[in-house]
């Protein structure tokens, strides 16, 4: 499991916290959604489980040991991660953009080329028709597709993934938002899912936690952030499009 405990962190030596004093565990197994707007430290959130973005304070620990006492490398293969935009390299092909992880490995360029194929089989993308093309000859849902794939290379139990759909239109979206939870549930991964949006953290989150101005203000279960909200900013983040909520009626 991942577990943050009292993590602060401040880029401007304390005259502002991007995230100030989150505590969060997230079980094995689980989805857990970090929702916020703009701005609230959801990046920063991330960044700091894999030692993208050093805590100025508090401790992150991965499978119960700090990620200070762990070699930063193998910490990124073990916990995946999907960056905000697509972050595809634009002259490298499908393929290649797949098996940077196990270049980087060292695997053969035969183990390279099989397990890039495996991967793009798993995120629906044939690969006789997409290894060989480049990014730029692909749609916003297959880019983000293969940033899925890529990801997945080194097979991490962990997958954080930081608003992959915030570029996509709702279609798409929703194709893509399903295609996760099946991979989910197929690949039994832990999941760390980033979204300003509430009605893709309602669809993906066995529990949110909502982040407003770098503070938790709660974590639950939908049934909870909906029919008890911790806090009037939690009631009022889900209570403002209360018409289009009324099709999550159902789970209260
Ligand atoms: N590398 C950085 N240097 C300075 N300030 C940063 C840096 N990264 C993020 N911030 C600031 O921290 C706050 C939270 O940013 P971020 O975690 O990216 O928010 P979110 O992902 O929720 O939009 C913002 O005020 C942002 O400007
Ligand atoms: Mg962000």
């Amino acid at each position: 499991m991942i577990s943050l405990d009292d993590v602060s962190k401040t880029f401007d030596g304390g005259a502002t916290y991007a995230v100030r004093n989150l505590s969060l565990d997230i079980a094995s197994g689980e989805t857990l959604v970090l929702l916020g707007s703009s701005g609230c430290g959801k990046t920063t959130t991330l960044k700091m489980i894999n030692r993208l973005v050093e805590p100025s304070s508090g401790a992150v620990r991965v499978d119960g040991r700090d990620v200070h006492e762990q070699d930063a490398a193998q910490l990124r293969r073990h916990v995946g991660y999907v960056f905000q935009g697509i972050g595809l390299f634009p002259h490298m092909t499908i393929e290649q953009n797949v098996a940077i992880v196990p270049r980087l490995l060292g695997s053969s360029a035969a183990q390279r080329r099989a397990r890039a194929h495996e991967l793009l089989e798993l995120v629906n993308l044939p690969p006789g028709e997409f290894a060989h093309r480049f990014p730029d000859e692909l749609s916003g849902g297959q880019q983000q597709r293969v940033g899925v794939a890529r990801a997945l290379a080194a097979d991490p139990a962990y997958l954080l993934m930081d608003e992959p759909f915030g570029a996509l239109d709702a279609l798409t979206r929703d194709v893509l938002q399903q295609e996760i939870l099946q991979l989910k549930d197929r690949l039994k991964k832990t999941i760390v899912f980033v979204t300003h949006d509430i009605f893709e953290a309602l669809a993906l989150g066995d529990r949110i936690a909502v982040l407003h101005e770098g503070r938790l203000e709660q974590t639950g279960t939908k049934e909870e952030v909906l029919g008890r909200p911790a806090t009037p900013f939690v009631k009022d983040l889900f209570g403002k499009p209360a018409r289009q909520l009324e099709a999550y009626k159902g789970l209260l």
